[in-house]
């Protein structure tokens, strides 16, 4: 399932980060960090790992995410990698390529920790009419489908697709981009509950039947506990 997230930044969050990326020396080759198959077609730029100000702006983009009840309700978050920022300008591209399934990172606590990728998330900080090309394509089994968000939407597709990110010829791409492990693992699982969830607030704001309503919640929950691990 793919999910395009509106609005997980305002338009005021969105040009504060913005100003300061584009002000930033902390830009790096992208092949920085990227495994073998990836570096074959990676050429792009991206917040040094090592940059204060991509730990600072990533507590800002994983604390917007947590707070957007879309995200929480379809992606289901047990962790979230500390986001990264990336830019592509000049023709940068970053060709068709598989995400690693399974990641090291180092939390807030300096701590070193292991993430399952299950979902990917990007979160565009430029408008698409401010720059040609740069679509993000996943590839999954209905074909091809192409993302280019406004600023401060997110997109959030399952890690296990192949993507690419086509040249950008004009202008410039700024976005940031994570990995979340859901308390789901299973894709069909996590989509039945998203549904079910949109359907019940669905059904209690226009005023369905109350003891329904109750008794869908308390399926939604067993299903969850069931389903999950923490
Ligand atoms: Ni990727």
């Amino acid at each position: 399932m793919m999910l395009h997230i509106p609005q997980v930044l305002s338009k005021e969050e969105t040009a504060d980060i913005r100003r300061l990326l584009e002000s930033s020396q902390d830009w790096v080759d992208g092949r920085e960090t990227v495994g073998v198959q990836g570096a074959q077609v990676k050429r792009n730029q991206q917040l040094a790992d090592s940059s204060e100000l991509k730990a600072h702006l990533g507590q800002r983009v994983t604390a917007a995410l947590q707070q957007h009840p879309l995200f929480f309700a379809a992606a289901l978050p047990l962790r979230i990698i500390p986001p990264r920022f990336n830019r592509y300008a000049g023709g940068e591209t970053y060709g068709m390529h598989v995400d690693g399934s399974v990641m090291q990172y180092t939390d807030l606590n300096g701590q070193s920790q292991t993430l399952r990728s299950d979902l990917s998330c990007t979160l565009f900080f430029a408008e698409p009419e401010e720059y040609e090309g740069g679509e993000l394509v996943v590839a999954d089994t209905y074909g091809e489908h192409l993302v280019k968000l406004p600023a401060g939407d997110a997109i959030l597709y399952p890690s296990s697709s192949l993507h690419e990110v086509r040249p950008v010829t004009q202008g410039a791409r700024l976005a940031s981009f994570l990995w979340i492990q859901s308390m789901v693992r299973s894709e069909g699982q996590r989509r039945a509950l998203f549904e079910m969830d949109t359907a019940i607030t669905r059904l209690r704001e226009t005023g369905g039947d109350n003891a329904a309503v109750l008794q869908l919640t308390g399926v939604y929950h067993n299903l969850l506990r069931d389903w999950s691990e923490t």
